[in-house]
């Protein structure tokens, strides 16, 4: 039989519109209008753009470092490579404190640590999901510790304490591809009061030409067809994640400035049909197939960069995800490792302890994508297949099981 599927769904990612293109092309006042939004959305008065989200952590990091008189930064143990990358190109070291079931830092792990020799603590909000810092920020507050609320993954989600992004001593975001905020690269800091000695870079001039050129191409290459030429290239590394110190540092790329400023405006609008997509998914993941999706809780809302789902354990993740690989529907694991086993990071690292949580996460954990490709008879393989290798009442659809893994 054929296969029903043509082509490789990717995991993330939101075409750049027309719209946008247009803005991007002859919208006036690109930068003004960019900063007033960031302002606005994140409740702060301070914005600086930086080269990516970890130089701006980076920038951070140090300054907290410098104020505080610390050299140790506080990161949960199951996240994005990048986050210590940053705290290693700024000098700091490490401490490591487990999460929560759902990728939150554990209080009561934090709690336990020696926060008073922490220059900072960073909150990563990571799956768009805003991390609780009410009592993260007591603690932290009383060891005269920054709080760095990190925005990469959670651009527009919000809690009772405010915009992810603003609610802790400072702000970072991160404008790289698949975030929920994108410019195909980019980052800033954000932050209330008075200059903090960050450094702004001068902004530069809008690369117009550029932004457009390089924004066609990302919507060629997100289509199933080019997107399943390009991830058979193991030079490009897509969804690959690595860590890697020497980042570029300084002024947002001109083209970046440009598309970021572009779409600004309709991110939020984005991450509501996002969230309808996930959603459903959810809905139908979980009549289905044993596993638990990760939603933002009661009274917060999130802005579904992807779903991330929890296998019941690792044997039967890495099982579904081997089989769904023919399927090619864009779900993938993530972040392979908690980073107390990342062994670039050892040196680095103030001591290793214990972090079950974080190494649970690393190896349940998969995603599942939400820019509204995966649907119809492709949809049904993914759930037949996942509820074949997880558990569950899958869909009575044989002939489809043996479609979705002959191909
Ligand atoms: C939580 C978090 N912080 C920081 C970063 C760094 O952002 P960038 O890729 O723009 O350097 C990332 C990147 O994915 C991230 O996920």
């Amino acid at each position: 039989m054929k296969p029903t599927w043509i082509g490789t769904i990717p995991s993330a990612g939101d075409r750049v519109t027309l719209r946008e293109l247009t803005r991007a092309a002859r919208g006036p006042d690109l930068y003004p209008q960019l900063e007033a939004s960031l302002k606005d959305q994140l409740g702060v008065e301070n914005v600086a753009l930086r080269a990516s989200g970890r130089d701006a952590l980076r920038s951070v990091l140090e300054v907290a470092a410098r104020r505080t008189g610390r050299r140790e930064v506080v990161i949960p143990a199951y996240t994005c490579f990048s986050v210590p990358a940053s705290a290693v190109a700024g000098g700091l070291r490490v401490r490591l404190v487990d999460v929560t079931q759902d990728g939150r830092i554990d209080p009561q792990a934090l709690e336990r640590l020696p926060l008073e020799r922490a220059a900072a603590v960073v909150a990563c909000n990571l799956f768009g999901v805003p991390d609780d810092l009410s009592q993260v920020s007591a603690l932290t507050r009383s060891a005269g510790t920054w709080l760095v609320d990190d925005a990469a993954q959670a651009f527009g989600a919000r809690d009772r304490m405010g915009p992810v992004g603003g609610r802790g001593d400072v702000g970072v975001l991160s404008f790289g591809r698949g975030k929920p905020l994108s410019g195909l690269g980019g980052g800033a800091i954000a932050w209330n009061g008075p200059p903090e000695g960050f450094g702004t870079p001068p902004v530069p001039e809008p690369g117009r030409t550029r932004a457009v050129a390089r924004a066609l191409a990302y919507d060629l290459a997100l289509s199933p067809a080019i997107f399943a030429v390009l991830s058979r290239i193991p030079s490009i590394g897509i969804g690959e994640t690595h860590f890697e110190v020497d980042f570029a540092r300084g002024p947002i790329d001109p083209s970046s400035l440009c598309l970021v400023s572009a779409n600004v405006d309709g991110a939020l609008n984005r991450a509501k049909q996002r969230e309808r997509v996930a959603r459903t998914l959810a809905g139908r993941l979980t009549s289905t197939v044993d596993c638990r999706p990760i939603l933002p809780p009661p009274g917060t809302s999130g802005v579904f960069p992807r779903l991330f789902v929890v296998a019941p354990d690792m044997p039967r993740r890495n099982a579904a995800l081997n089989a769904l690989e023919r399927v090619q529907a864009g779900v993938t694991g993530m972040y392979p490792t908690s980073l107390d086993q990342l062994s670039e990071l050892r040196p680095a690292l103030c001591e290793v302890g214990s972090y079950p949580e974080a190494q649970k996460l690393a190896g349940c954990l998969f995603t599942l994508p939400v820019h509204g490709n995966l649907r119809g008879l492709r949809l049904r393989a993914v759930e037949t297949i996942l509820s074949g290798a997880l558990g569950g009442q899958g869909p009575e659809a044989p002939e489809l099981w043996q479609t979705a893994t002959r191909v």
